[in-house]
């Protein structure tokens, strides 16, 4: 799969966000090492703190199922900025896969590209726990 085609995966999701308090939707496909693709989007709750977002939907989906090794993760919102993972993504990918391809889109499908490693640089993981 192309990266583009994955940015696409990730496009699928926006309708299926549940976002009635921020009115943004975000969508992500997580790509694991066999190639399979675990799909996510934010899904919000009355008690804010309780909302998640669309990373890490598609990571404890994944690691529920059994991944926990991963390639690639695309991003994408209905946004002109690009939709960036916010930090405490960035810290539960981190977990599994520091080496991470991060693609992030914004509303007209374009994309950047970056190692989750220079998105979290220094990040703590489990070998920090040393
Ligand atoms: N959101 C994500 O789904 N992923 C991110 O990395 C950034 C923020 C969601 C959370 C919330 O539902 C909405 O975007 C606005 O913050």
């Amino acid at each position: 799969m192309t990266d583009q085609e994955l940015v696409e995966q990730a496009f699928t999701m926006l309708e299926r966000a549940y976002v009635p308090y921020s009115h943004f939707p975000v969508g992500a496909a997580l790509e694991g090492e066999d190639g399979k693709i675990f799909t996510g989007c934010n899904v919000e709750n009355a008690a804010y703190g309780s909302c998640i977002c669309a990373e890490r939907t598609a990571l404890v989906k994944a690691v529920s199922e059994g991944c926990q090794s991963f390639r690639r993760l695309a991003v994408v919102g209905n946004s002109t900025d690009y939709c960036w993972p916010c930090g405490s993504c960035r810290q539960m990918l981190y977990e599994f896969a520091p080496e991470l391809e991060v693609l992030v889109a914004k509303k007209d499908h374009s994309f950047v590209k970056y190692r989750l490693r220079e998105l979290l640089p220094q990040g703590f993981g489990p070998t920090s726990l040393g």
